[in-house]
């Protein structure tokens, strides 16, 4: 059991994390922009392997293509919960994690070590994750991406600290003035 006292949590052997991993059944979106389309392919592969519902939403050709479109594209299926986590990248992983923290509700981290995709998780509740595929080769960027869909959020002081990061959100949509 973990500290949290959540079984989902405990992560104290590599089997406990492969069990885990191997017994959700869960949907997460992938996106990129065009400098990072072969590793995100190598990511959905195995993500699904691993017995995930993947949602890739693109993009599949080539052409140069903003980052920021396809960050917000993926941040919204997260936060509208028709995924409950997404990965996106782009070459340094940095303007994808950007815009997708644009969007309410949405806490991106860009990983380049496992321990801080662990971290992300365990403290501050992210549901996205952003990689720089001109920063990471593949077998890196696998293990970061295990590391994060691997581990659950610790809670307990934590949480305070999540819902700080919300009423910041919340700040930016003042509710009207009630009517006279
Ligand atoms: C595209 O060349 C590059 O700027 C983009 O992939 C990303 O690294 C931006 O943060």
């Amino acid at each position: 059991m973990s500290p949290a006292g959540q079984p989902w949590a405990d992560l104290s052997t590599p089997k406990k994390r492969n069990d885990l991993a191997m017994t959700v059944n869960r949907r997460i979106v992938l996106s990129s922009d065009h400098a990072a389309i072969p590793l995100r392919r190598a990511i959905a592969d195995h993500i699904a392997a691993r017995g995930w519902e993947v949602v890739d939403i693109g993009p599949t050709t080539p052409e140069s293509t903003p980052y920021p479109k396809h960050g917000e594209a993926a941040a919204r299926r997260v936060a509208s919960g028709d995924c409950e986590l997404g990965i996106v990248l782009c070459g340094t992983g940095q303007g994808i994690m950007m815009a997708a923290n644009k969007v309410d509700g949405i806490r991106c981290g860009v990983c380049a070590d496992t321990f801080s995709a662990r971290m992300i998780r365990l403290h501050n509740d992210a549901n996205m994750l952003a990689l720089g595929a001109r920063v990471l080769g593949e077998g890196l960027a696998l293990e970061i991406v295990e590391a994060f869909l691997t581990t659950g959020f610790e809670g307990g002081r934590h949480a305070a600290r999540v819902e700080m990061i919300a009423a910041i959100e919340a700040e930016r949509h003042p509710k009207p003035r009630p009517e006279a």
